[in-house]
């Protein structure tokens, strides 16, 4: 039995350690500038730090990749959840949006973040520093509705 138990422990070692050979790439696309959400110019600091802190790794060309990036199967997860994450919001594009799809995503980052689906929440496991108080949470919800009325409303060029 006990050596069951070894041959087991050492089949999973020696799987693990193959399976490090398998790996997702990682990048971060070019950041263009003028694209943004940042240069956008109606973002206020206080609320981009809170924006680069909780949302970056998943939704900007800008993703801090952690040590534990590099191992398998850990990798897999992230690359997942940045692949997805950057597909239905990249902040580093966001001057590429229509003005209907950023109405649309300003909507969204308000509904998500109140209803504390975003960010992940397996992520703030191991990012305590990303998740928001009440207090942050509103100061997006008030943003993302006066710039959603903003671009609604486009002022008579
Ligand atoms: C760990 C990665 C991660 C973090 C951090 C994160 N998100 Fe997400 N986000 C995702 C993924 C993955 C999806 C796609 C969800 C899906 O497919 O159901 C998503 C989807 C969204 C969507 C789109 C929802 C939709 O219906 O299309 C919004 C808006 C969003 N996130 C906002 C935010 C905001 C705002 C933050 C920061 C406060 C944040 N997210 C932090 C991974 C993340």
């Amino acid at each position: 039995m006990k050596k069951l138990i070894v041959y087991a422990m050492i089949a999973g070692l020696v799987i693990f350690a193959a399976s490090q050979f398998v790996r997702p790439t990682f990048s971060n696309p070019e950041v263009i500038p003028g694209q943004p959400i940042e240069d956008a110019g109606t973002v206020p600091p206080e609320l981009q730090m809170i924006l680069s802190r909780s949302c970056n790794d998943c939704h900007s060309n800008k993703t801090l990749y952690p040590w534990y990036s590099h191992i398998t199967p850990a990798n897999w997860f992230m690359a997942d959840h940045i692949d997805h994450g950057r597909s239905h919001l990249n902040m580093s594009e966001w001057g590429g949006y229509t003005n209907d799809q950023k109405v649309r995503k300003l909507e969204e980052i308000c509904e998500e973040v109140s209803a504390g689906n975003m960010p992940l929440p397996s992520y703030l496991l191991l990012h305590r520093e990303a998740a928001l108080t009440q207090d942050q949470k509103d100061l997006i919800c008030r943003w993302t509705r006066d710039e959603g009325k903003r671009l609604s409303n486009p002022p008579p060029s």
